[in-house]
């Protein structure tokens, strides 16, 4: 039988914590067959939509966004851990289940009225995205989508987007 997105994700047992079953999508980034099918079916929702930016999650989500975005032919914009980027930010911070983290991106990246794609490997409780997201509406711009490899539909973050009136796409649990 033909192989499908989630057969090239492998999980490997007790990272980063004992008892987590992490989802590693490197093997499926290394496989030519496998990342061309990903990036294919991340986009086909979208097909026909305008899309002026691609907007990526550190870190996995570069790698996927940076491929989407060549596809589309529009420009990447990096949503970036707190302190990286080196122009003027804006912040949103989130919660984490210990402590809190921090997301940025320049504040002259997207230009309000855009039309925006946020792109990441995985979602899981949904407060990375949902930073994103806010990011990207404090700029005036409008996510017309949020799209992942992979849904972890237990940790809830799924019906947190859709709470937020996000369309949510993933392409495996
Ligand atoms: C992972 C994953 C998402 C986020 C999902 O990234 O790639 O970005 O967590 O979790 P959430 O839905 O609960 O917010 P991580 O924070 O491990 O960062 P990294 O990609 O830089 O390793
Ligand atoms: N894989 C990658 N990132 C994650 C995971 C996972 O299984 N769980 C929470 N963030």
């Amino acid at each position: 039988m033909a192989k499908t997105v989630k057969d090239y994700i492998r999980t490997i047992v007790d990272f980063p914590h004992e008892g987590i079953l992490f989802r590693d999508v490197t093997t499926l980034f290394a496989d030519p067959r496998g990342f061309r099918m990903c990036v294919d079916q991340l986009l086909s929702p979208y097909a026909g939509q305008p899309i002026d930016k691609v907007a990526g999650l550190e870190a996995r989500g570069f790698i996927l966004g940076g491929a989407v975005a060549h596809q589309l032919s529009t420009g990447f914009i990096p949503i970036r851990k707190k302190g990286k980027l080196p122009g003027a930010v804006i912040s949103e911070s989130y919660t984490l289940e210990y402590g809190e983290a921090t997301v940025e991106v320049h504040d002259d990246a997207i230009q309000p009225g855009e039309k925006v794609l946020l792109v990441d490997d995985l979602l899981a409780t949904g407060g990375t995205a949902e930073a994103g997201i806010k990011l990207i509406e404090r700029l005036g711009a409008e996510v017309i989508g949020c799209a992942f490899v992979v849904d972890l539909p237990d940790l809830g973050g799924r019906k947190r987007l859709e709470g937020m009136g996000m369309d949510v796409h993933a392409l495996c649990a």
